[in-house]
């Protein structure tokens, strides 16, 4: 069982999209979506059986895209009594209190989980897309079980696929399941993948064991796409300095190699814009704040933090900053309270243990310096808050400190902006997030400039009325246009696009950096 549960959730507050014009763009066929973790999953509660939801953008950002489009979700069944609720195809109807789609389970053994998923996953891919050639551990014991859970995952496909489907992988956890996928279904049949985090440099890549093994892999692919430009750019030079006979044209993100042609490409994924509104301008939103007001010593003004405890996000680097912000504004202790909502994730990796481990350390150092009796200045907690609540937390906060190392997305920075129905928050975001080539209006800082980002702390507490609303309106617009429902129609388009023989994805002269 994964130790990074969100929480238990009875009502789904997810909502669907749905008023989205699909566009008719799988009309012809289904939907199978592909990712390693699971939207729902069944734990025991004694003798119970109750449904938990996992924090992480992936799964936030695809049940709502099932819940409106339908069809089929290929997952790792995680939960302790997930077995007990499938059907005799290890199926469930999801969402379990309003089902719209299947979600059906593969089982892993823990020998898979650990070099699959701890190892190959997350001690070397996510280290290498984030750059953080540190975190990468010794792999040659992983490599084995991650093609042969990609090779099970491809068996579960198989399963579930028809001749003109679209079949959607996600994420890095399967970047070789395409090409194997490739020679097992039908050529009607259309694979795609979203890689919902960075692709680095090939100076980095180049470090990745078995790169050209995972490139060819993702090659499989009849679309491939990417958060933002650089992405793309990225990867299409790796596969020229490593796949010598792979022919890569820029301008049109094409990719020909081995008979086969990939599509390359990026749809920035956005967040449901008015749903978040909504939640944050409920009553159970102001309760949660009402309440959590008054269980904690909360000062006048606010800052918020939302983050899965990665190294990934820069928390220590934030408290720095906070930290020095207290330092030469005495005049704000008591003043400002920032409250960081963390939530647990891989702790069985000695990276994340040490990163949770440091965060502690830097929370305590930063209360123990300036804290009084009647003032904590970082009020950090990790228990489930729902998804209403944690629209609360954003709406009453004064600003929003997010300030990943490196980021794909960071759908959090979208959130608070959706939040703020009183325009009158302000955004800090690092440079390095997928999300600041979409939110210009964003006080940007560097996580590691301490000062400056200690500066971009100032100007947000000092900034006046009218500015805070402009930027604030306009990152709106911003989040706005970039949606939930726009990226799932990209997405879906650009499939069918492909499938019924319409050529590119990608109109030649589109912009190839940023
Ligand atoms: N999230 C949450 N509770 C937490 C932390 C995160 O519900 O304690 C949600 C958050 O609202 C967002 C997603 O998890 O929808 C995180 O997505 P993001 O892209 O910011 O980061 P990721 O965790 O995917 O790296
Ligand atoms: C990121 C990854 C997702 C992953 C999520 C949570 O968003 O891109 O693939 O699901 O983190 O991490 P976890 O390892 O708990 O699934």
């Amino acid at each position: 069982m994964s130790n990074n549960t969100a929480g238990t959730r009875a009502e789904t507050e997810q909502g669907a999209a749905q008023s989205v014009d699909w566009g008719d763009a799988i009309s012809d066929g289904g939907l199978v979506v592909v990712s390693n973790r699971q939207p729902y999953s069944h734990t025991y509660d004694g003798d119970d059986v109750t449904v938990e939801v996992h924090a992480g953008g992936l799964t936030a950002g695809l049940d709502p895209v099932m819940q409106a489009v339908g069809g089929t979700w290929v997952a790792w069944g995680d939960g302790d009594a997930d077995r007990q609720v499938v059907d005799e195809n290890d199926c469930v109807p999801a969402p379990p209190d309003d089902p719209n789609y299947t979600l059906c389970r593969v089982w892993l053994d823990d020998d898979e989980v650990e070099d699959y998923y701890y190892g190959f996953s997350n001690q070397v891919l996510w280290p290498i897309c984030h750059s953080a050639l540190t975190n990468v551990v010794e792999w040659e014991r992983y490599w084995e079980r991650y093609r042969s859970v990609n090779e099970r995952f491809v068996d579960a496909v198989e399963d579930h696929t028809d001749a003109g489907d679209i079949v959607w992988f996600q994420d890095y956890h399967f970047a070789l399941a395409p090409a194997i996928a490739r020679e097992r279904v039908d050529d009607d049949t259309v694979l795609m993948q979203f890689w919902h985090i960075p692709w680095p440099s090939w100076d980095t890549f180049r470090g990745c064991p078995h790169g050209e093994a995972i490139l060819e892999g993702l090659l499989g692919n009849d679309l491939f796409v990417f958060h933002v430009p650089r992405y793309r750019e990225n990867f299409l030079r790796c596969v020229e300095m490593a796949i010598d006979d792979a022919d890569v044209d820029h301008e049109t993100g094409t990719v020909r190699y081995d008979g086969h042609e990939t599509q390359v490409t990026e749809f920035p994924m956005g967040i449901e814009v008015d749903k978040i509104a909504e939640r944050a301008g409920s009553a159970e939103a102001d309760e949660f704040w009402a309440e959590f007001t008054e269980d904690y010593p909360v000062a006048d003004t606010v800052a918020v933090g939302v983050d899965r405890l990665d190294y990934s996000k820069g928390i220590p680097e934030r408290l720095r900053a906070l930290e020095q912000f207290f330092e030469r504004n005495p005049e704000w202790r008591g003043e400002l309270t920032y409250v960081e909502k963390g939530s647990e994730s891989r702790t069985q990796i000695q990276s994340y243990k040490d990163i949770q481990n440091r965060i502690e350390t830097a929370v305590e150092r930063v209360n123990d310096r300036f804290g009084t009796d009647g003032w904590t200045p970082v009020l950090f907690f990790d228990e489930y808050i729902s998804q209403k609540a944690l629209a609360g937390l954003y709406r009453h906060s004064d600003m929003a400190l997010i300030s990943p190392l490196r980021d794909g997305m960071n759908l959090v920075a979208q959130e608070y902006v959706a939040a703020q129905i009183d325009d009158d928050g302000v955004l800090i975001l690092s440079d390095q997030a997928g999300a600041s080539r979409l939110l210009d209006a964003a006080l940007m800082v560097k996580p590691q400039n301490t000062g400056a980002f200690a500066d971009a702390i100032e100007r947000a507490l000092s900034m006046r009325g009218a500015e805070r609303r402009a930027r604030m309106q306009h990152l709106h617009e911003q989040v706005a246009e970039n949606d939930l429902p726009t990226w799932t129609g990209l997405n879906l388009r650009a499939a069918m696009a492909l499938r019924d023989g319409e050529g590119s994805v990608r109109e030649p002269g589109l912009p190839t950096g940023g």
